[in-house]
């Protein structure tokens, strides 16, 4: 994969393949999420937030990583609190693809009012925790064997980044 300059633009169902396919290398490394495959288009597009879903791609089109979000809850005090995820190429790493990502879903977001912005992130994540970290997300703790993993309990540090501007 070539350094060309990155691209961010609406995810849209014609990078469907692209985006399945990098998330199931994100979960075949082990460290990414609780999931163990990969879901459908279908069951991808129902889950995600239509405006909060972005892509990376080359000067190809070529789709280098994205980054989606999904409402936590469905009570009115919450409203403004999503949980994202954001999978990179492995090819694609450490040239800033993640933090390009992470700053179109933060400006997303704000732009409709939506003032929390979590996730979880394994502890043995270093990667996302120094990407998360960087993007100005806090982390508030972890969660103790909150979950099993093909069958092993894990531990979750759970960030957050709060808007600034949503006052
Ligand atoms: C985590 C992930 C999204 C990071 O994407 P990326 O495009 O490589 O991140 P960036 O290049 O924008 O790097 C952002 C910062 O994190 C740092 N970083 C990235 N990967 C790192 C690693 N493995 N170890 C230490 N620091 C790392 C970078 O150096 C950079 O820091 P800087 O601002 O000081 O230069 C990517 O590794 C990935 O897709 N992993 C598999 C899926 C996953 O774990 N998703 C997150 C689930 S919570």
């Amino acid at each position: 994969m070539t350094g060309d300059t990155v691209r961010i633009a609406a995810m849209t169902a014609g990078h469907a393949d692209q985006v399945l396919d990098i998330y199931r290398l994100g979960i075949e490394e082990g460290q990414a999420t609780f999931e163990t495959q990969a879901p459908t288009w279908a069951g991808f597009d129902a889950a995600k937030l239509p405006g909060h879903r972005h892509v990376a791609v080359d000067t190809t089109g070529r789709v280098l990583g994205w980054v989606a979000a999904v409402a936590v809850s469905d009570r009115c005090a919450y409203a403004g609190v999503v949980e994202h995820s954001v999978y990179v190429h492995p090819e694609a790493r450490n040239r800033g693809v993640g933090s390009a990502l992470l700053a179109a879903l933060v400006s997303s977001t704000e732009a409709a009012g939506i003032w929390t912005v979590q996730s979880g992130i394994f502890p043995e994540n270093t990667g996302s925790l120094v990407l998360h970290e960087r993007a100005g997300f806090r982390v508030i703790g972890i969660r103790e064997r909150i979950g099993r993993h093909h069958g092993v309990w894990r531990d979750v540090v759970l960030v957050e980044r709060r808007s600034p501007i949503i006052t």
